[in-house]
């Protein structure tokens, strides 16, 4: 078979570990020939593509990014868009898709796969939030970086006996903040599954310091949202693509906290650096059994159905409930997690 691989949205540590994957057991078990489409959806819309094989692959098993390339682009935003991606595949003799990204390409990946697109989808994002499957790859490597981080925050924010905010990644979903606060003993953490009130958050900041000289660390969600009419948000900026850019909730929280208990407030945001370097030997694993059981979806044509994790196993879901709703952290780990808050 002719086989077309794309990764679509934010870059994530594992893609080219999924890449790897596929090629090599498409080339070497299945006898395929594997393609690459350049900067997701954007290299079958302009016929852009280039040739993959093991060689190609070797030495990226370790590396970040994407040998691909990446962007948000979709075929649904140009009015010719579904004719200019069918003339690619006609053209290059493509049989069958492989769609690795987050809920926008996947839920774009869905909508191909209604229009007649053989193709399956592979799960990612640094931000966990794809239903269906229990992680996605890049989570862990992204949890790992913030907890380095924030475990180096530590020992500075003693010495000055300083509040950190820390600002992590989750455009929607707190599960990143959620693992880092429990993994790196935040004292308290804001998500956006749970609108906080900045007069209880200064309070317990209050507390906790009148008991004697403590550094306090905030893991703030990027998405964190304070409780309505609790405090006044910046106007809302967008990308090209519609996404409000995010980042800037902690330095409005910093700034808060700083003025009403009189505590030094610092703010470090850790942003793309979660995204970048080398994936985490579980993500690579991870990736590697994502991209294998992708290539096996297609030789099975489970056409429009995605790739998970599930106890373990790895199974396949159709993308249609892959992308009907956002994955949200799980209110007993959130409970876990605020036992040590303050
Ligand atoms: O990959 C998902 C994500 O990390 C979100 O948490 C974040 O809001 C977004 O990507 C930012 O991506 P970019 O800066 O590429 O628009």
């Amino acid at each position: 078979m002719r086989i077309c691989v794309l990764t679509g949205g934010g870059d994530c540590p594992g893609l080219n570990a999924v890449i790897r994957a596929v090629v090599r057991k498409g080339e070497r078990h299945y006898g395929d020939d594997l393609l690459g489409s350049l900067d997701g959806y954007r290299g079958l819309l302009d016929t852009e593509t280039v040739s993959l094989d093991i060689e190609s692959m070797r030495g990226t098993l370790p590396r970040g990014g994407t040998v691909l390339g990446t962007s948000r682009i979709q075929p649904y935003a140009f009015p010719d868009g579904l004719e200019r991606v069918r003339r690619t595949i006609d053209a290059l003799g493509i049989d069958a898709l492989v769609v690795i990204g987050g809920e926008g390409t996947l839920a774009c990946a869905r909508a191909l796969s209604d229009d007649g697109f053989r193709l399956v989808g592979v799960p990612k994002t640094i931000d966990n939030d794809i239903s269906g499957t229990d992680l996605t790859f890049g989570f862990d490597t992204a949890v790992q970086i913030a907890t380095d981080a924030i475990d180096r925050l530590h020992t500075t924010a003693e010495s000055h006996d300083r509040v950190m905010v820390v600002e992590v990644m989750g455009r929607h979903v707190g599960h990143i903040a959620t693992w880092v606060g429990i993994a790196a003993g935040a004292t308290i953490t804001l998500i956006p599954e749970v609108p906080f009130d900045i007069e209880q958050v200064c309070a317990s900041l209050l507390r906790r310091h009148q008991r004697g000289r403590y550094a306090s660390i905030l893991v703030v969600a990027e998405g964190a949202l304070p409780r309505p009419g609790s405090l006044e948000l910046p106007d809302k900026v967008y990308d090209q693509f519609g996404h409000v850019r995010l980042g800037g909730i902690s330095t409005l929280v910093a700034t808060e906290i700083e003025r009403r208990t009189g505590f030094e407030t610092r703010v470090t945001t850790l942003g793309h650096v979660q995204r970048g370097g080398t994936p985490t030997a579980f993500d690579r694993v991870l990736s590697t059994r994502f991209g294998l059981a992708a290539i096996d979806a297609v030789h099975e044509g489970a056409w429009g159905e995605m790739v998970a994790l599930r106890g373990g196993d790895i199974v396949r879901v159709p993308l249609a409930e892959a992308v009907a709703t956002l994955k949200v952290v799980d209110p007993h780990l959130w409970d876990d997690a605020s036992q040590f808050f303050a």
